[in-house]
C-alpha cells in the first residue's frame, strides 16, 4: 500500500517509492530504502513537496514519530570519559553475568539478584550513554558471545521499552528477559555454538532446545517472572507461526516475546560470528522487513525509528 507523506515525515526504514515535486531532485533515486542517516537527511533538506512510501517494503508513520526525536536533537558526542564508563560497565556486568552462568551452569541454579544488579547497570548505561548498545555489539569476542549477546539485548530491550513509553518496573523486567533469554545455551555443548561449518538438521535440532532447556531451568528456580520464563520459551517464534518451539502465531506472542524478537535478531546479525560476517546495521534493517512473517511489523517499524540517533552518529564519525 502506498501513501504520500511530506518529506520531513521521512525517516530510517521507509521505502520510498516516488519523490514528488522539486525537479532539481532528479539525482535522487526511486525505488529505494531509507536504510542510512545521509539518506534521510537527503531527502528531508531536499526539495521534493511530497513522498510516496509503500509501508509494505517498509516503515509505516508510526503514532510515535510525531514525538521522535529529529537528529539535530538527538546528536551527541562521545568523549574518551564516556567510552571509558561504557566499557567499566559492560566489565562490571559481564562479571556479574560471569557468576549467573556458571551457577546455571554447574549447579542448575539462577542467582536472581546478581542477574538484577546487572540489569541495573545496564539500564543505567543505556540512560545515560546510549551509545553503549552498540559499544557492545563491537565488543564481542568468539569465546564471550553468550555474555555479551545477553547484554546487548537487554541493552536494547530497555532502551526500546523505554522509547515505547513503558513504566520502569516493565523496562527492568524487559533487561532481565534479554539477559536470561539464552541461557539454556550455556546447557549446550561449547563446540556446537561457535562450529564454523555448517550445521547439519539434527544440529540444528540441538540448539533449537536452548529455548525449553533455559525455560526448564529458570522454571525450576522458581521466583522468576512469568515475562522473562515467556520470552526464554518464545523468543525464536515468529507472528505467521513459522517459529519454534510451539509454533504460535499472531496474538498468541506476547510483546514481551515481539521485542524480543525483534532485539535478539538485530543483535545477532549485527555480530561477526565464525560461520558469518557482521551485517551492517542498514543491512540488517532492510533484511529484516525483508523477512515477511517473522516479525510484529508496526513494533519493528518503531524499533527502528529508536535507533535512528545511533546510525546517526555512526555516520557522522565513521
Ligand atoms: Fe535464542
Amino acid at each position: 500500500m502506498r501513501k504520500r507523506i511530506r518529506r520531513h515525515q521521512v525517516r530510517l526504514g521507509m521505502f520510498v517509492e516516488e519523490l514528488e515535486g522539486g525537479a532539481s531532485e532528479a539525482a535522487l533515486r526511486r525505488g529505494f530504502l531509507l536504510s542510512t542517516a545521509m539518506e534521510v537527511d537527503r531527502v528531508r533538506n531536499s526539495k521534493v513537496i511530497s513522498v510516496l512510501i509503500n509501508v509494505q517494503k517498509g516503515c509505516d508513520i508510526a503514532a510515535s514519530s510525531r514525538d521522535a526525536p529529529t537528529f539535530a536533537q538527538s546528536a551527541f558526542t562521545i568523549t574518551a570519559a564516556e567510552n571509558k564508563a561504557v566499557t567499566q560497565t559492560i566489565d562490571q556486568t559481564k562479571h556479574l553475568l560471569a557468576g549467573v552462568f556458571t551457577d546455571a551452569r554447574l549447579g542448575g541454579t539462577v542467582a536472581l539478584d546478581r542477574a538484577q544488579d546487572a540489569v541495573e547497570k545496564i539500564a543505567s548505561a543505556v540512560e545515560h550513554n546510549p551509545i553503549a548498545l552498540i559499544g557492545i555489539s563491537r565488543l564481542k569476542k568468539k569465546d564471550e558471545y553468550t555474555f555479551l549477546h545477553s547484554i546487548a539485548v537487554s541493552g536494547l530491550m530497555v532502551h526500546f521499552g523505554r522509547w515505547l513509553k513503558l513504566d520502569e518496573r516493565t523496562v527492568q523486567i524487559l533487561g532481565l528477559s534479554g539477559l536470561l533469554h539464552d541461557i539454556g545455551k550455556l546447557l549446550l555443548p561449547k563446540g556446537l555454538l561457535n562450529k564454523a561449518e555448517r550445521l547439519d538438521e539434527q544440529e540444528i535440532a540441538q540448539i533449537r532446545t536452548h529455548t525449553r532447556r533455559g525455560y526448564d531451568l529458570l522454571r525450576a528456580n522458581g521466583n522468576v517472572p512469568e515475562t522473562v520464563l515467556d520470552v526464554c520459551l518464545h523468543h525464536h517464534e515468529h507472528v505467521d507461526g513459522g517459529g519454534y518451539p510451539d509454533r504460535l502465531r499472531g496474538e498468541q506472542l506476547s510483546m514481551p516475546v515481539r521485542i524480543a524478537s525483534i532485539c535478539d535478531v538485530y543483535d545477532a546479525m549485527t555480530t561477526l560470528r565464525p560461520y558469518k560476517r557482521a551485517w551492517s546495521p542498514a543491512e540488517t534493517i532492510q533484511m529484516m522487513y525483508g523477512s515477511k512473517g517473522h516479525f510484529d511489523r508496526a513494533l519493528l517499524s518503531e524499533f527502528v525509528a529508536s535507533l535512528e540517533p545511533f546510525l546517526k552518529q555512526k555516520s557522522q564519525h565513521p
